[in-house]
Parts: C-alpha cells; sequence; structure tokens
C-alpha cells in the first residue's frame, strides 16, 4: 500500500509505545492518562439520557445546536471580558478537531507556526497535517515561562500564527498578564494569528486565569475550549472554537465535510454543563485540588527527582536530570522495575528530555502507591 506523505508526518507518540509495553502487566500505576477516572456529572448524564428518549438523535446544524452556541458566547463573554456572539462560535468534536480545522483555515504547505513549548504533541502534528512546520520555542525562563528574546528570533516570513496553551499541559502552568501582554505585543509586531488553548482554564488553583484576549484584538485571535478536562467528559467529544464571525463560517464549511456536526446528545449533554458551570466543574476542580496535594506529599523527599507545585491542569512536570538518564530511559526502566507508567518529556518537544509528566487523573490511593514504588525505584537505580 502507498500511503501519502502527510500519513507520515505524524509519527506514534512514546506514550503509546509506553502503553503498549504496559500491557505485560497486571499490576500498572498509570500516570500517563489526561483522561480523568472521574465520571461525568449525574446531571449532564441525565441531560443525554433526555435527549435520546425524546428522539433528538438527528443531524444538528454543523456549527452545533443554537442553545449551545449561545451559552458558550455568554460563558465565554464573562470569562474572556470581551463580546462573544453565538456566530462567534463553532462546536467541534473536542478541542482537538477544532484545532485541526483552524490550522487548515489558515495554513498553506510550507507556512510555520510558532508553538510555545513544552506543548501537547497533538499540536505541532496537526500542523504537519497541514505540510506546515511547526517550531517549537523550548527555551523558557523559571516556572516554564517562554523567554521572550528568544521567541523573538524565531519569527520568519512563513510564520502564521502564535500558539500560547495557558494553563499549561504538561507544565500546570499559568501565564501572567504581563506575560499574555508581551506575546500579544510580539504576534501584534509581527502580524501573527494567536491561538489560545484553554482547555484547562476552568483547572487553577493558586492564581486567577487570564485570557490573552484582554490584549489582543479578535479579528486574529482564535480561542479553543473544550468539555472534556472542566466536566469530566472526555469520551463525549464536545469542544468549541471561537473566533471571527467570518472565519467561523468558513470552518463550519469544513465542519460540514469532516465531521457533520458533533453528536446531538454530547451538544445537549453539554449544553446542561454551560448552563451550570459552577454546580459541576466546581467539585471536579476540588476533587483535582485535593488529588495535586496527594500527589506532592507522597513524592516529597523523594530523591532525584525535583518539581514545583503545578498551578493548574492535571499534570506535574518533573526535573529528573540529577538521575542522568533521559526521560525515555527513566520512564522504560521505571514501567519494568516498578510497573508505573509515566511520560517522558520528549514527548512534548526534543529540549523537554530532562523532565516527566505525572497525571493525577487516578484515585488518592493509586497515587500514594505509585509514588512509593517511585520512590522505591529512585533508591534503588
Ligand atoms: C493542551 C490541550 N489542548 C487540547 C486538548 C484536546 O482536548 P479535547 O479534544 O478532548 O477537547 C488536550 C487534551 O489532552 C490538551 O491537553
Amino acid at each position: 500500500m502507498i500511503l501519502s506523505d502527510l500519513s507520515w508526518s505524524i509519527r506514534g507518540t512514546l506514550g503509546r509505545k509506553l502503553m503498549s509495553l504496559a500491557q505485560k502487566y497486571e499490576d500498572v500505576i498509570n500516570f500517563t492518562l489526561g483522561d480523568p477516572d472521574v465520571p461525568t456529572p449525574e446531571g449532564i448524564c441525565q441531560a443525554a439520557y433526555k435527549c435520546i428518549r425524546e428522539h433528538r438523535t438527528r443531524y444538528t446544524a454543523s456549527a452545533g445546536i443554537p442553545q449551545l452556541r449561545e451559552a458558550v458566547a455568554a460563558y465565554e463573554s464573562h470569562k474572556a471580558g470581551i463580546e462573544i456572539r453565538p456566530d462567534n462560535v463553532a462546536i467541534t468534536v473536542g478541542a482537538t478537531e477544532a484545532i485541526h480545522l483552524a490550522f487548515r483555515m489558515l495554513l498553506n504547505p510550507g507556512d510555520e507556526v510558532i508553538i510555545i513549548g513544552p506543548s501537547w504533541a497533538q499540536c505541532p502534528n496537526n500542523v504537519l497535517l497541514c505540510g506546515a512546520k511547526p517550531v517549537i520555542a523550548d527555551r523558557y525562563t523559571e516556572g516554564f515561562l517562554p523567554d521572550m528574546d528568544y521567541l523573538r528570533t524565531l519569527v520568519t516570513d512563513r510564520t502564521k500564527i502564535i500558539v500560547v496553551n495557558s494553563p499549561n499541559n504538561p507544565t500546570g502552568t499559568v501565564y501572567p498578564l504581563e506575560l499574555l501582554r508581551d506575546i500579544a505585543l510580539f504576534a501584534q509586531e509581527n502580524g501573527l494569528y494567536v491561538f489560545s488553548d484553554e482547555v484547562y482554564s476552568a483547572l487553577v488553583y493558586d492564581k486567577p486565569f487570564h485570557s490573552i484576549s484582554k490584549f489582543f484584538p479578535s479579528e486574529k485571535l482564535v480561542i479553543f475550549n473544550s468539555f472534556s478536562k472542566a466536566f469530566c467528559m472526555t469520551g463525549w467529544r464536545v469542544g468549541y472554537v471561537i473566533g471571527e464571525a467570518h472565519f467561523i463560517k468558513r470552518l463550519v464549511k469544513m465542519q460540514e465535510n469532516v465531521a457533520v456536526c458533533v453528536s446531538s446528545v454530547s451538544q445537549w449533554a453539554a449544553l446542561e454543563a454551560m448552563t451550570h458551570v459552577d454546580k459541576y466543574a466546581a467539585p471536579i476542580r476540588h476533587t483535582f485540588l485535593a488529588r495535586r496535594k496527594v500527589l506532592v506529599d507522597s513524592i516529597e523527599g523523594i530523591p532525584g527527582i525535583r518539581y514545583g507545585t503545578p498551578e493548574a491542569t492535571f499534570y506535574l512536570f518533573a526535573d529528573i536530570s540529577a538521575t542522568g538518564m533521559d526521560s525515555r530511559t527513566f520512564c522504560f526502566s521505571l514501567l519494568e522495575k516498578e510497573h508505573v507508567a509515566i511520560t517522558p518529556g520528549l514527548s512534548f518537544g526534543d529540549a523537554f528530555d530532562a523532565y516527566v509528566r505525572l497525571a493525577f487523573t487516578v484515585e488518592d490511593d493509586v497515587i500514594q502507591e505509585g509514588a512509593r514504588r517511585i520512590r522505591h525505584f529512585m533508591e534503588n537505580f
């Protein structure tokens, strides 16, 4: 079979390789998943059952059901502090599809996208799927904040977009206002679009979340968000994209041909979530805040691991350079010796090979047992 060049541009992830190896063991503790074990809140499930019982199970408008677009516009206007109307919103198959379609909207082969690293792997992969070039900005200052001087050196005449992901996967860092202002100014000076991936904005713990929308004109700003993390709805596949009305209209034309629409049942469930954000999202945030403490307490004092407490998300990014191992060697030998799976930093950019990501998306006792095994590994390697 002769496959297309584009199909070869995406390589299998290290995390996936690790997980297929992990299947050999029955007692694996899995810290790799950005997919929480917390069930979707019952009220959201009830809205889905009702939708099915009432046979609201046909195709919907490709942009999404109007009620959900309206609810998202109201919520995001409040959050972003700018006016967002329903025609600025399209409902998509998770934020992943939104990101894919938005890149498709702007990129021609050979164009370049600056992605502030470390970055979730699907982001550069979706740039590659457009035949364009992802450029990871992988120099940073304290706390994984991007080095602005370095950022400036990455711009070429093919650069079209800069991607900002705050709160960040994998570091859990929340960008401060001044930094967002600097990035917005930088993008404006260089005529770039800003893609702001805000899928973890409801999972912030220590400081408020700010959107770059405060500083950047809406014509060139595209915001992504999702129901996956805030409402524990990963498998429902609902997210959304916010942009200038004409951009959204054209993006919906693409959506029509790619997915037609998001599952009607998932959209009605998402509407229930969006109309009662505090009721559903606050307990979930609390769960992860508590789990963060369990993880941080359990790994405290383990020799050879350095980390800061994540300000947001359900990830902790730890520095393992003191072990002398690269992240791949570290993760594969931890799996082999202790049956603990964690994600190598290399998965988030070449410059992050001295780090590993632990996702606290599992129960407290599992976190504690995993930490106990990591401690044993570190004391004996
Ligand atoms: C930074 C980031 N953006 C976007 C997504 C996509 O989420 P979804 O497609 O489930 O909405 C993820 C998922 O892990 C993520 O970590």
